[in-house]
């Protein structure tokens, strides 16, 4: 069939239009369109043992109910003299941190006593990178004659072969004392089967008692920052040349109770006074990934935030009443003003510009709350309209965005929003029909966040592990909905973003990744080919075929023509193009694969984008492969 480019832009396309959505995550096997707001535990150590660079985990035993099995997690002995334990330390090393490892070691003990910590399912040790360390240790009953000794700090493999190893001396004397250490392997590990491990001479502490705390150990981080993210990671984002990050969550800014939210003023500490919190999918969060960081991170990769903040809502069900709003309204204008602030007027400036960064940040969007919408009447009757009328008054350069709709047909509240997230979850075939919803709504000032959206499910029904090319195509076919109607679709993120396969509580996800590995969706090709073609203005097309599989969506720059085919069998087309002078070479990329491939942890480029050439001209006759999205570019004069 035919389609016909115009020559005359419809609309720009805005520069926000695609980015990431971030959040640590649940499984629920049984999901589809979510439009009831369900309690959820924490996400797939996306944040801890993901996107942050810290090797350890448990490192400061955060949460932990001390004496338990659950508290030693990640933790082990090195044999049966060394007796570890978590306990509530009588003076904790900070007042974030109350609990503690105790080593105690039986009178007579000679040989090698310590522990271990096993990572976030291992540690990537290579022996190009350097590992700044630490680690906080007391006798919390120290002899009468001080002892001292050395403990060995060292990167082992499962078989207990050294990688790299180096010393830090205690004494016994004083209170709390830390010790800085850096690992240098002198060979890189063959897998990830790693531990870190603490030990030292048993006959010199024989009889006693050491606590320890705050453990951290760091690889290499992105833009070398201290306490930065890790760097595999952040390349693999930063390859999909995203405009803006969407932060902290989803469900993991609400919190199981109003007292466990995403609370910004504890993420900020030094981070040896950071509690943590349990997360909203299960695990603990160290928080190690602070405010400060997330902003830094966001501004090394050349995004702009589109941060969240708490509005009044917690996951076991309860809406805080409006008159009990106040201080949170207040914590929002904090957060706010500790991102954009004027550190000369504003405390939490202030305290931005003491911790390196004088500057604003760049902060447009503004969420208020995740999926509130979903959760009852209070945010469309109370909740959205004190939040926003106090931000609003507070901030008028910001666009808040309400949170959130399945649909674009969203409720009236007040006040009237400039901009709603929209969160969708689906089977392909949702979304392959689903690419004209945005084209019948209505022109009347109010912008689209698609905030949230995946294929999740098979045709048939059955939840996806990893993206499969059917999904990601249909969601392909969805994505030139937002492509031709990006005058009032502003930004869109695939949901969820990261997903750590050691520990998985939702699928499917865009990146999946181990220690050491990072694997691509056939869905990250889809979100790439859309964000890195994007160009700056809309082209719009007809075509002689009512109905037709394929569907496309053509964009200038300098002139790229995005054509995105969803059947399941091959399609011809012939664009016709408006320009006079075309290049009579045309390049491309194309991503097909056969029904139901993914790219999973053990075949990981199973489906991968390749490029070609075709030939241009005024009209180009394309054919495109089953199962398939492509990006066709031709210059033209
Ligand atoms: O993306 C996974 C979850 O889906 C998010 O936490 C939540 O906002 C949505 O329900």
């Amino acid at each position: 069939f035919n389609v016909a480019v115009q020559s005359t832009a419809s609309h720009a396309m805005p520069d926000t239009l695609y980015g990431l959505m971030y959040e640590r995550k649940p499984y629920s096997p049984f999901q589809t369109v979510r439009y009831l707001k369900r309690t959820y535990r924490s996400l797939q150590h996306s944040g801890d043992g993901g996107l942050y660079g810290e090797l350890l985990r448990n490192r400061a035993f955060q949460i932990k109910t001390p004496g338990t099995t659950d508290a030693l997690e990640a933790w082990a002995a090195l044999n049966s003299a060394s007796r570890i334990s978590v306990v509530k330390s009588s003076t904790p090393v900070s007042s974030g941190l109350p609990n503690s490892l105790s080593l105690s070691i039986p009178s007579g003990t000679t040989g090698t006593v310590g522990f271990s910590n096993a990572g976030y399912w291992g540690i990537n040790v290579q022996s190009s990178w350097k590992y700044p360390g630490m680690l906080y240790y007391r006798f919390p009953s120290p002899p009468s004659s001080t002892i001292s000794g050395t403990f060995t700090i060292a990167l082992q493999s499962s078989s207990g072969a050294v990688l790299g190893s180096t010393t830090g001396a205690f004494s016994s004397s004083g209170g709390w004392k830390q010790i800085f250490f850096t690992l240098a392997p002198g060979t890189t590990a063959s897998n990830d089967n790693n531990l870190f491990v603490v030990s030292t001479n048993g006959a010199t502490i024989a009889g006693q008692t050491i606590e320890f705390s705050m453990f951290s150990l760091f690889p290499p981080t992105f833009n070398s920052r201290a306490n930065g993210f890790r760097m595999d990671l952040s390349q693999a984002l930063l390859d999909l040349k995203p405009s803006f990050f969407r932060f902290p969550g989803g469900n993991n800014l609400e919190g199981q109770t109003a007292a466990s939210r995403w609370n910004w003023k504890n993420t900020i500490l030094d981070r040896l006074e950071r509690p943590g919190r349990m997360g909203d999918w299960s695990y603990v969060n160290t928080d190690g990934m602070g405010l400060y960081d997330y902003l830094q991170w966001i501004e090394d990769m050349g995004m702009q935030s589109i941060m969240g903040v708490w509005a009044g809502y917690s996951l076991d069900g309860t809406s805080l009443p409006s008159s009990a709003l106040g201080p949170y309204i207040q914590d929002a204008i904090d957060q706010i003003n500790f991102a954009i602030g004027d550190p000369a007027t504003n405390q939490w400036a202030a305290k931005r510009s003491a911790m390196g960064h004088p500057a604003a940040f760049k902060l447009k969007y503004v969420e208020i709350g995740n999926e509130d919408n979903f959760a009852g009447s209070s945010y469309n009757s109370y909740r959205w309209h004190d939040f926003a009328t106090a931000l609003s008054a507070a901030f008028p350069q910001i666009t808040f965005i309400a949170t959130s709709a399945t649909s674009g047909n969203v409720p009236s509240i007040s006040p009237a929003p400039k901009a709603w997230d929209l969160h969708i979850y689906n089977n392909p075939a949702w979304f392959r029909g689903g690419s004209y919803n945005f084209d019948i709504l209505a022109r009347n000032g109010l912008q689209f966040f698609q905030g949230e959206y995946a294929a999740t499910n098979s045709d048939s029904g059955a939840r996806l592990t990893y993206p499969t090319i059917d999904g990601a195509v249909a969601e392909a076919a969805y994505m030139t909905g937002f492509d031709r109607n990006s005058d009032i679709v502003f930004a869109a993120s695939y949901a969820p973003l990261l997903n750590n396969v050691n520990s998985t509580q939702w699928t499917p996800n865009l990146v999946s990744f181990t220690a050491s590995k990072v694997i691509k969706s056939t869905s990250y090709y889809i979100q790439q080919m859309f964000s890195l073609y994007k160009g700056n203005q809309y082209l719009p097309s007809t075509t002689n075929q009512a109905s037709t599989p394929v569907q496309w969506s053509v964009t200038r720059d300098s002139t790229n023509n995005n054509v995105i085919n969803t059947a399941t069998s091959s399609n011809t087309v012939v664009f016709t193009l408006p320009f006079g002078t075309i290049n009579s070479a045309g390049t491309g990329t194309v991503l097909s694969g056969n029904s139901g491939a993914s790219n999973t942890p053990t075949n990981p480029n199973a489906v991968v984008p390749r490029s070609i050439t075709f030939t241009a001209g005024k009209t180009i006759t394309y054919n495109a492969p089953a199962l398939s999205a492509s990006v066709l570019i031709v210059n033209a004069h």
